[in-house]
Parts: structure tokens; C-alpha cells; sequence
């Protein structure tokens, strides 16, 4: 059976370089045969986390459709902008509404599943240090999450226009990073 793949981008940004960078990342999954789909945080807007308001209306139908679509996923691409050397407060925002019993149906869309880690800045590190604390919160959910990793680092210059990555060591490591994903895949 065909392995399923999802690419959640973790910055809101119309022009963002780490939504290019999952759509580049999931065009190589698709040519690697795997089921590949883009997940991105505006199309599925979701309130910031409230217990109250969770208490009172339950989770948003958003957080309800990204849960749906992880649970028809082998396995996940976190491609997550670095702010202030942390994850995004969307993607955190998103991340906790999964994992509520709230958001139906009840169950951790992160246990048992190997998750790949991937980074986009203009900065000279690629948003790298961000990488640590998304890490350390998939470790916390239960995910498995890959040693390999990238971080794109200046990605106002890595991308050609048609969305391509310019660089062959760029290009290599995401294949390595998919190819990683499938291999664990496989095994399990
Ligand atoms: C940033 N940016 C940034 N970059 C970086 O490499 N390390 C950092 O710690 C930060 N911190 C940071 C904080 C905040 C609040 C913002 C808005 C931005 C710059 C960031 O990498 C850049 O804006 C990217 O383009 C964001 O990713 P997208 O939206 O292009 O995917």
C-alpha cells in the first residue's frame, strides 16, 4: 500500500519560505511514490487555546479537519520558521489543540509516528535552534521523531522561481530526510 505523507508548514505568511519549502519537499515524496499532501495553518484557522471556550463550544472545526487528515498519515514533515529561536505560536497553537480529548475524534495523532523536522530562515543558521524545541515537544507527545534534519539557511536565495531548491546538497538532504521517513516506515 502507498505510504501517506503530510507537510504542515508552520508559518502563516502568503510568501513564506517554509510553505515553499514543504511544497518542494512534498513534490520529492510524491516522485519517491509516497501519497503526499501540503497542510497549511490558514487554511485551517484556529483560535488560540482556551479552556474555557473548549469547555463551553469544544474544538474548532479546524483543529477537528487537520486531526482528520493526520490520522490518514503514516507519517508527518514539520517544516517550522524559528521565532525568537522557538517554534511558531501558530504551530504550537495548532499542535495543542491536537492533542485535546476535545478534538474528536479523542486519541494522539503523534504517538507512534515518525515524524521528520525541517526549517526554512534568511538567517545564517536556517532556523536551526527552532528545531530543538519542536523536538523536544514531539518527544513529549510520543512521536519518533528522525536524527536528520534541515535547516534552510538563506532561504530568500535558495529557491529557484519555478519553486525549486538550488542547491545539490539542499536537494539531497530532503530526499535523505524522505527516504529516512520510508525506511523507518518500512521497518514498522
Ligand atoms: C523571526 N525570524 C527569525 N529568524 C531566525 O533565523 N531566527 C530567529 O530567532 C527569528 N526570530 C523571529 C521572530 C519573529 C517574531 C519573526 C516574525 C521573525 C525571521 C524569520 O526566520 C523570517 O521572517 C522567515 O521568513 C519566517 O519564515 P516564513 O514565514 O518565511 O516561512
Amino acid at each position: 500500500q502507498q505510504l501517506r505523507i503530510k507537510f504542515i508548514s508552520g508559518s502563516l505568511r502568503k510568501g513564506s519560505f517554509n510553505t515553499r519549502l514543504a511544497h518542494y519537499a512534498a513534490a520529492v515524496a510524491a516522485e519517491l511514490g509516497l501519497e503526499s499532501e501540503v497542510l497549511t495553518l490558514n487554511a485551517c484557522p484556529m483560535p488560540l487555546l482556551n479552556q474555557d471556550d473548549e469547555a463551553e463550544f469544544g474544538a474548532p472545526e479546524a483543529a477537528v479537519a487537520l486531526k482528520s487528515k493526520l490520522l490518514q498519515s503514516d507519517c508527518l514533515v514539520l517544516v517550522c520558521p524559528e521565532y525568537n529561536g522557538s517554534i511558531t505560536a501558530a504551530l504550537k497553537n495548532a499542535i495543542d489543540w491536537l492533542s485535546r480529548p476535545a478534538t474528536q475524534p479523542a486519541g494522539n495523532v503523534f504517538a507512534g509516528k515518525w515524524v521528520a523536522l525541517m526549517a526554512a530562515s534568511p538567517g545564517a543558521l536556517g532556523g536551526l535552534r527552532g528545531l530543538t524545541p519542536v523536538r523536544e515537544l514531539m518527544f513529549n507527545l510520543g512521536a519518533l521523531v528522525l536524527p536528520e534534519q534541515l535547516a534552510l539557511a538563506k532561504a530568500h536565495e535558495a529557491f529557484t522561481e519555478d519553486g525549486s531548491l538550488l542547491g545539490d546538497d539542499q536537494q539531497s538532504k530532503v530526499k535523505s530526510i524522505l527516504q529516512g521517513l520510508i525506511a523507518q516506515q518500512r521497518k514498522g
